[in-house]
């Protein structure tokens, strides 16, 4: 089969590592890519967000079937128009992407299907939004209703700050995101990715990955898209739990509403002392999540993508995964996730993929016209290590960083799956 990945991340890069090992899979294009999938990929250049762009390409190349890596191509309704044209897709329509594009739905989606979340309640003007802070409690939790690039949510500490935060969100910090604005419990406990493959009717389990939000070690700093993860999580145990009460009943809502969800959920979860709460749904893979759960995934990827685009997820009667501990630990530009330079030069690559264990995926790279590597994104790089511990996993991936990696522009958080040595 030809087959076509949307995207240009880590995420995409493990994506096309997994999917080329695939025997269904005769050719691998990849829109727009980056370096590190251009090594095993034909990219075009098309943006990920271009639809008719990237429609044109799939009809004019016969593409047999399309991936979706990220979330902006499926809230403009990629896989409605993939199909409409007869090209098979993995990913959500527009409207089954409501899940993760508009946060009001996926709340009053669970308020109607009984599905465990933070009480919660959906503003269009600021001075109801406030009034509501006098039946909350401290912290607020403040979020804009739309897809904000993951930033689009803030914990106000005092009402104070969450009556300043609320002034700032209608007024336009998040440009139309913000227009509807959601005031949240804050819950407390551990918080967890878990993902699931969907195909409208039901869902199959997958795992559960950790990721780790913050910019600098001990979760200290601005929020990020994420500077590592692991898998698996020492002391999970909650899969049947989070099956029974939070996923099945959203495969169900949704075909019951009239919008099937076909894709991957990442539900993002807060361990609480009641039981596993959903805190919000993403309908694609985690990134930097993805990279892990493709390193320990030993069933064939494509396949069961396949099977979820036709409805026949019921046909994977197993999925298997490495018992090992893999980590995965991204080199990010010095400022992100602020302001930071690109176009730097990255050496090393080649020597960190041939240590024991180590696979590295690109992020924001690319090559200049005499095929040197640059840095070309925030972040960058994913040292990805795999181990018969996690102990050993962490070694590997943070020794192919300190002496393979050769790029005094990045930086790394130095205590990614810190928590999982420990065993918490
Ligand atoms: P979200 O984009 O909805 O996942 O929120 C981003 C982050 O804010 C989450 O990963 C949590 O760390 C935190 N958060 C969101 N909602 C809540 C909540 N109701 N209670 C506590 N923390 C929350
Ligand atoms: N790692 C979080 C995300 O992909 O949104």
């Amino acid at each position: 089969m030809k087959i076509l990945l949307i995207g240009s991340g880590g995420r995409e890069h493990a994506l096309a590592w997994k999917i080329n090992q695939s025997p269904l899979c005769k050719q691998l294009i990849c829109a727009p890519g980056n370096a590190g999938i251009c090594e095993i990929a034909d990219c075009v250049n098309i943006k990920a967000d271009d639809v008719g762009g990237l429609v044109k390409f799939a009809l004019r190349e016969a593409v047999n079937f399309v991936v979706v890596g990220p979330e902006v191509p499926l809230a403009l309704g990629l896989v409605d128009e993939l199909i409409t044209q007869g090209i098979a897709v993995f990913g959500p329509t527009e409207a089954a992407a409501m899940l993760e594009s508009s946060k009001a739905f996926t709340k009053d989606f669970c308020t109607r299907h009984d599905i465990p979340t933070a009480k919660y309640d959906v503003f269009t003007n600021v001075s109801d939004a406030k009034a509501y802070l006098d039946v909350m409690d401290a912290p607020y939790v403040i979020k804009a209703d739309g897809l904000a690039a993951g930033k689009g949510v803030v914990i106000a500490e005092t009402r104070a700050e969450a009556e300043t935060e609320l002034d700032e969100f209608f007024s336009g910090k998040f440009g139309g995101a913000g227009d509807c604005v959601l005031i949240e419990e804050f819950m407390t406990g551990h918080e967890i990715s878990f993902f699931a493959l969907a195909d409208g009717i039901s869902v199959l389990p997958l795992i559960a990955a950790q990721d780790h939000k913050r910019a600098f070690d001990g979760d200290k700093g601005p929020n990020t898209g994420g500077m590592g993860a692991y898998s698996p999580v020492p002391g999970f145990n909650d899969e049947k739990k989070i099956m029974d009460e939070i996923l099945i009943p959203t495969v169900r809502g949704m075909a019951a509403e009239g919008t099937p969800f076909t894709g991957v959920f990442f539900a993002g979860l807060m361990m609480t002392k009641d039981g596993p709460k959903l805190i919000e749904y993403n309908v694609r893979f985690g990134d930097p999540e993805c990279q892990v759960l493709m390193r320990r995934l030993e069933s064939d990827l494509l396949d069961m993508m396949i099977k979820a685009a036709k409805g026949k997820l019921a046909q994977v009667d197993l999925v298997t995964w490495s018992p090992n501990a893999v980590v995965n630990v991204v080199v990010a530009a010095d400022g992100y996730p602020g302001t930071y330079v690109k176009g730097e030069t990255i050496k090393g690559v080649e020597a960190a993929n041939l240590m024991e264990g180590v696979q590295v995926f690109h992020a924001g790279t690319t090559r200049d016209k005499d095929g040197a590597l640059l840095s070309a994104g925030g972040r960058v790089l994913n040292i990805t290590a795999v181990g018969m511990t996690v102990v050993q996993a962490v070694e590997r991936a943070y020794t192919a960083i300190d002496e393979a990696i050769d790029w005094p522009g990045g930086y790394v958080r130095r205590d990614i799956a810190k928590m999982a040595i420990k065993g918490k």
